[in-house]
């Protein structure tokens, strides 16, 4: 049976050149492009990369592998990022954050020259929104936050680690996630999301990927392009 994870997250390996700095997503799928990029690097085709990544769980993967790290304050810019993504449309719409790691993501996107996302073909969707959206909060008058999401009708819920814990970010903070079931206009509720006192981030990522590799059952892949 073919792993879609394996596949595409070996094959956006091939974006990276020697000499690159190279962003590390996080998830499931991104595991697989790290692997790739351990195996590189040990074999000498990638010996002079050096990369950012995007959350703890990365950052031990890569140094288990020899991965050479630094953090993002050491580099003037990312050369190629490779990320996952929780849904996408085809014009580079898409919802981040099912791991934990939207802001550190986000934040080394916004630093970033060229982006790939890899995911497998059902995460490509015409609307977002089946997908619950992650929003980044701080833990301070979090629950009068989530009141709020509730009134508004956004069905929140608190982001678990486990049955009486909640989870904790990289940097600290609590994640909400939002049930919309659909996100007709995602432009209108992220610039809300983002100026309500309170939220840190939230896991709308709107024309962030220049690249979208869907992977498919039968192990071939689905490339889409932006157009420069
Ligand atoms: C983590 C993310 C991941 O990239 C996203 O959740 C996809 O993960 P996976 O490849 O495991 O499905 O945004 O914050």
């Amino acid at each position: 049976m073919v792993n879609v994870k394996e596949t595409v997250g070996r094959l956006a390996a091939d974006y990276v050149e020697d000499g690159m700095v190279v962003g590390l997503g996080t998830g499931s799928t991104a595991y697989w492009f790290v692997d790739e990029i351990g195996k590189r690097v040990q074999s000498g085709q990638l010996a002079n990369i050096i990369c950012v990544p995007t959350s703890r769980q990365t950052a031990q993967q890569a140094e288990q592998l020899g991965i050479p790290l630094v953090t993002l304050d050491e580099v003037a810019a990312i050369d190629v990022l490779v990320d996952g993504a929780d849904e996408t449309t085809t014009d580079f719409m898409g919802i981040k954050g099912g791991g934990g790691a939207l802001l550190h993501e986000k934040i080394v996107a916004d630093n970033a020259r060229k982006i790939i996302w890899i995911v497998g073909e059902d995460k490509v969707v015409d609307t977002l929104g089946k997908f619950p959206l992650p929003v980044e909060i701080i833990q301070f008058g979090s629950w009068n936050l989530f009141r709020k999401f509730e009134a508004a009708g956004l069905r929140p819920s608190f982001r678990k680690k486990g049955p009486d814990s909640l989870f904790i970010t990289d940097s600290g903070n609590y994640i909400i996630d939002l049930h919309l079931e659909e996100i007709p206009a995602p432009q209108q509720i992220a610039h809300d999301l983002i100026h309500t006192v309170g939220v840190v981030e939230h896991g709308l990522f709107l024309g962030y990927a220049d690249v979208v590799l869907a992977g498919k059952e039968d192990g071939t892949v689905v490339r889409y392009e932006r157009e420069q």
